[in-house]
């Protein structure tokens, strides 16, 4: 059984991450969607709420494996039996960190690779933080993430008293 790990901090995970999630299935028997536990990234959702966004916009296809790691990448990879990390790659400016971040996991572990799938055009422009900052802020994102995302982060809008996002 052929095992891929698709790892982020998906706060919250777009369409373009699911897409790729998605991709990633046809070339591997299980898709592993992993969750950096605690990141370098201050995030606006907590960990739990950023697995159940994930949990959701996957459905319950069961070649899906949604979960919470810690600690390094490639350990995670070795308890889980994958044998490669799937990443996505938006334009030329993911490629320098992506670059060091898969030499890095390859040179602490050899055995697994790092596969880059293209995001697809429609999806190229977006990331967490556009995402966030637009939502927050009222704009629409209807489409770039699924329903349950843009009704999670309309809800964070709402707490935090920024009652100009429209639905
Ligand atoms: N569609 C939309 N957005 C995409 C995307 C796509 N196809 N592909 C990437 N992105 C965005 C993400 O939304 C994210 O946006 P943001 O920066 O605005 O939040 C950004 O691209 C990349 O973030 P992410 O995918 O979360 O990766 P990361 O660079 O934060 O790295 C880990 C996260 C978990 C992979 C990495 O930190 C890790 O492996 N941590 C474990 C510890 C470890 O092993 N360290 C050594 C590794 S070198």
């Amino acid at each position: 059984m052929r095992i891929g790990m698709y790892p982020g901090t998906f706060d919250p995970v777009t369409c373009g991450h699911i897409n790729i999630a998605e991709r990633a299935l046809e070339l591997f028997d299980k898709v592993i969607i992993a969750i950096a536990h605690d990141n370098y990234k201050k995030t606006l959702f907590t960990l739990e709420e950023r697995k159940q966004m994930v949990e959701k916009a996957v459905g319950n296809n069961p070649r899906f494996e949604v979960c919470v790691f810690d600690g390094l990448l490639v350990d995670f990879c070795m308890e889980k039996n994958a044998t490669a990390i799937i990443r996505g790659l938006r334009a030329v400016s993911d490629y320098e960190w992506e670059f060091q971040m898969a030499l890095m996991n390859k040179s602490m572990n050899p055995e697994i690779e790092t596969i880059f799938l293209m995001s697809e055009h429609k999806y190229m422009f977006i990331s967490s933080t556009i995402i966030k900052n637009s939502a927050l802020l009222g704009g629409k994102v209807t489409d770039l993430v699924p329903p349950n995302v843009e009704k999670a982060l309309y809800q964070k809008a709402l707490q935090e008293n920024n009652n100009h996002y429209i639905k």
